[in-house]
């Protein structure tokens, strides 16, 4: 594996970076931007090596993406053997043992112990589309209920899912119809416990969109892009129950919060919420693209034979790996990792806190947190000092992600093979850049 340890021998980017990010000018397209334009050689553990011999410190894994760390060993021993054997079939052709296992351990993986079924796709999107599909086909019911801050990808029916305009909407429209969206539990901001939150938000479709009407309800347990804001307890089980009471599918986007991410196998289970579909995606098949819905069997069959599919969902190679991450986060117990981790950051957060009061909020669970940065007076989002902090961060050799509808709020997904040691470097370094920015 790869030195463990952050070393700088140039300034960050440095000149075989920056000449790269030319050319990169003139063969990608300017839509697809790099938050930090470091060419990566070399990644595993917590540390990402540059073209310029750089040694950085990750705290995003690939936004939520390499849970079990780069090139996890179970990981790429499960991919050569796959590669070697072969590549595609297309599992709606002629079918593999690995897209069967994957779905097995989905099935004994994600919540509840009901008889379940799943369908893999390429991307988190992808996952989510189909969810949908599923419940509008199972309900015969069309409207779609989202939330606030909610983000759900970039497809044209997940941009209307996803709550933020800039950059994921503007001038992409029109959108899907049929998508409604309503408040969600914001403790920092709403104040409310998650019950009275629950009880605003299924008000609102109530009165605005009407239970029948509604095919799901789909919701992120915690919200990822929309700034990792944790729903009061209460909140999600209310809404849960409402669903089941009114035939409406609860769909549970797990997509950056499942797979060991915040202390469990799913975020769901914390408050032993039972979704009727799980997307999964993210960390599911530690860097290679895939994604499935998992969902109650009969629900899942509702859907006609060649309903449901793609070229390459499902590929064997990606399933392979997925068995490979799977393993790594069984064999090394992931989920009591990530709630060490989560630990760690939280001190080292709240220890923050008390010198800068800039850090309105602390929240998240595992190794899914973030701090909310805000006028500490009036609560404004302060997106400035959040982008400062961030920038210095990658100077030093730290690599942190913000998010947020206001862009305000700095989140850290770091890898769970992440040593203690490198942990303790990288927040040594955001309390630096907490320090030089004041
Ligand atoms: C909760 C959630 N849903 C869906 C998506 C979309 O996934 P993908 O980018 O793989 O399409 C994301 C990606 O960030 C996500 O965080």
């Amino acid at each position: 594996m790869i030195e463990q340890k952050r070393h700088l021998v140039t300034e960050v980017p440095g000149p075989e970076s920056l000449a790269r990010l030319d050319r990169k000018k003139a063969f990608v397209a300017d839509g697809v931007g790099t938050m930090l334009p470091v060419f990566v050689t070399e990644a595993g553990g917590g540390i990402l090596r540059d073209v310029d011999g750089n040694s950085l410190i990750d705290l995003g894994s690939g936004i939520a993406v390499t849970t079990v760390g780069n090139s996890a060993p179970a990981v790429v021993r499960n991919v050569r053997a796959q590669v070697e054997a072969f590549t595609h079939t297309c599992f709606m052709i002629t079918p593999y043992d690995g897209y069967v296992d994957v779905c097995e351990q989905l099935a004994e993986l994600t919540p509840g112990d009901h008889a379940k079924k799943s369908a893999l796709f390429n991307s988190g999107a992808e996952a989510v589309e189909n969810a949908v599909k599923i419940a509008r086909v199972a309900t015969g019911r069309d409207a779609v209920a989202v939330f606030d801050h909610a983000y759900h990808g970039r497809t044209n029916l997940t941009m209307a899912m996803t709550a933020k305009n800039m950059p994921y909407k503007q001038g992409f429209g029109p959108f899907a119809g049929e998508v409604y969206r309503a408040p969600v539990s914001y403790p920092f901001r709403d104040g409310l416990t998650g019950e009275q939150a629950a009880a605003r938000a299924i008000d609102h479709l109530d009165k605005q969109v009407g239970a029948g009407n509604l095919a799901c309800v789909a919701i992120e347990p915690i919200l990822g892009e929309g700034g990792f804001v944790v729903p009061a307890p209460g909140f999600l089980p209310a809404v849960a129950e409402w669903c089941r009471a009114n035939g409406i599918v609860f769909v549970a986007d797990e997509i950056q919060s499942g797979f060991c991410r915040t202390g469990d196998w799913f975020a769901c289970d914390d408050e032993g919420v039972v979704p009727d579909l799980v997307t999964t995606a993210k960390g599911i098949a530690g860097g290679l693209p895939l994604a499935a819905v998992t969902g109650r069997a009969e629900l899942m069959d509702t859907v006609h034979t060649g309903g449901l599919g793609g070229t390459y969902g499902g590929n064997p190679v990606a399933c392979a790996a997925a068995l490979g991450a799977i393993e790594e986060m069984r064999t090394h117990d992931l989920a009591t990792r990530a709630r060490e981790v989560g630990a760690t950051m939280r001190s080292r957060l709240e220890a923050l806190a008390r010198d800068h009061a800039v850090i309105g909020d602390i929240r998240g669970r595992g190794a899914m947190m973030a701090i909310e940065l805000v006028d500490p007076d009036t609560a404004a989002p302060d997106a400035a000092r959040a982008g400062a902090v961030n920038s210095h961060c990658h100077r030093n050799g730290v690599v942190t992600l913000t998010c947020g509808t206001w862009g305000n709020v700095f989140r850290f997904l770091p890898p769970l093979a992440i040593s203690d040691d490198l942990l303790d470097e990288a927040f040594d370094v955001v309390a630096e850049a907490f320090a030089a920015t004041a």
